[in-house]
């Protein structure tokens, strides 16, 4: 099969990665893709999403994936529809789920779906009076996307009122936060779980924690995530039961009712409090580095699992999953996240180790080509993945393939997967 995918970081080189794997031979094609996608594929750079669209069909192209939420959010999937391409991932309508906080707090309350207490709104006044009731810490978000930056912790209601007062005037997020949510704070432990939906029917796929801070310990600024691993062994079969129950049916038969079907990945942040999970936010694709570590513990066809997805048709096939674990370390640039870094080489180092080579492989996402060179230009690099039978033995795996990476100013955590071991 011709496929597109859309994006350019370790998400999407892993999806296509994943497909490379698959017994079927496919040829791949990626809008912008990164420095490493174009030894598994073609790169374009076709940025109107109308000429993209002219560009699969003239190219026959049967399958469109895309990767990260801003196309999404954008509509790039309701502009390959209406020329009839078949494309995966949620209309413009649906991409509401995460492209405005208020949309997905106010769905969430009208299909009573666990979340957080909270209000939304543009007064100052009622923001304020909300805040007042709460205890702190009180949690404060823009509406629209600020790239992950837009949720304040506050620990005092000074600061919450601060944080208030910046959104609302444009100064923090611009536009994004002209409208805010208050909400209480949950204290509990957090997961990412991914359904892959077709409007109707879904598949979960096993759960997984992220490392949203920069370091040790969950110490410095957030990130997009620093490091991922899955499945978790902090939910049991009676936990899934609940997110299945109370969070995807509802959100799935919710979302049809609003004559916007959910076709894509729901991807629910969740924090379980007291054993019961409480929705924190929808996205509308999968996380990176998630998509990293649960793209190769999948064992039946990826590419097949899109397209029927894509095409309503996910009550036709079982899919499956390896019974090992995977951890993914970020290596990111020096920088990161406050700006970008000088480009530096890439240097692996070419020893041969049974164990790197046979249970851990590197996702691409921050790299150009230069020259046959690899350089490392973004914020998050590459992510170093290791399977095993245990996550320790993933763990030491993905660490012992980070050990082989080089290039000036790497920076990564130590200690992913802490929490399960
Ligand atoms: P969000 O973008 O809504 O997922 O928020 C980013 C991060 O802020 C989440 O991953 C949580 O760690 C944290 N967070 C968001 N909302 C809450 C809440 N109500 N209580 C506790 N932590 C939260
Ligand atoms: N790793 C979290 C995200 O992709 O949003």
């Amino acid at each position: 099969m011709k496929i597109l995918i859309l994006g350019s970081g370790g998400r999407e080189y892993s999806i296509a990665r994943a497909i490379l794997n698959e017994k079927e031979s496919h040829e791949l094609f990626f809008m912008p893709g990164n420095g490493a996608t174009n030894s598994l594929g073609t790169n374009l750079n076709i940025k109107d999403y109308y000429e993209l669209a002219q560009y699969a069909k003239s190219n026959n192209i049967e399958l469109t994936i895309v990767g990260p939420e801003a196309p999404l959010v954008e509509g790039v999937v309701d502009i390959f529809k209406s020329q009839g391409l078949t494309i995966f991932g949620p209309s413009k309508e649906a991409a509401q789920l995460e492209g405005s906080k208020v949309y997905m707090k106010n769905f969430l309350a009208k299909y009573n779906i666990p979340t957080a207490r909270y209000i939304e709104t543009s007064s100052i006044e009622d923001a304020f009076k909300f805040a007042d009731k709460l205890i702190t810490p009180i949690v404060v978000k823009a509406d629209g996307l600020c790239g992950g930056k837009g949720v304040i912790i506050a620990l005092t209601h000074n600061e919450a009122k601060v944080a208030i007062s910046e959104m609302l005037s444009g100064k923090s997020f611009g536009d994004a936060g002209k409208k805010v949510i208050v909400e209480e704070f949950l204290d509990g432990y957090e997961l990412s779980m991914f359904a892959v939906c077709d409007g109707d029917n879904y598949i979960l796929l096993p759960a997984a924690q992220d490392h949203k801070r920069l370091q040790d310990n969950d110490k410095g600024p957030n990130t997009g995530g620093m490091g991922a691993y899955a499945p978790t062994p902090l939910v049991n079969e009676e936990l899934y039961q609940k997110v299945r129950d109370r969070i995807i049916r509802p959100t799935l038969d919710g979302m049809k009712a609003e004559n916007a079907p959910f076709e894509g990945v729901l991807f629910i942040g969740i924090m379980v409090v007291n054993g019961e999970p409480i929705t924190l936010e929808f996205n509308v694709r999968f996380g990176d580095p998630e998509c990293e570590i649960l793209m190769p513990l999948m064992t039946s066809s990826v590419s097949d699992m899109f397209y029927k997805a894509a095409t309503n048709r996910l009550d036709e096939i079982k899919v499956e999953f390896s019974n090992q674990y995977a951890v993914g370390v970020v290596m990111a640039s020096a920088d990161y996240p406050y700006k970008n870094s000088t480009p530096a080489e890439i240097i692996i180092d070419n020893v041969y180790h049974e164990e790197i080579e046979k249970y851990t492989h590197i996702s691409y996402a921050g790299v150009s080509m230069i020259d046959d060179t690899l350089y490392a230009d973004g914020g998050r690099v590459l992510v170093c993945v290791g399977i095993g039978n245990s996550i320790r033995e993933a763990r030491d795996r993905a660490y012992l393939r980070c050990g082989q990476v080089h290039f000036a100013g790497k920076k990564l955590r130590t200690d992913i997967a802490y929490q399960a071991l």
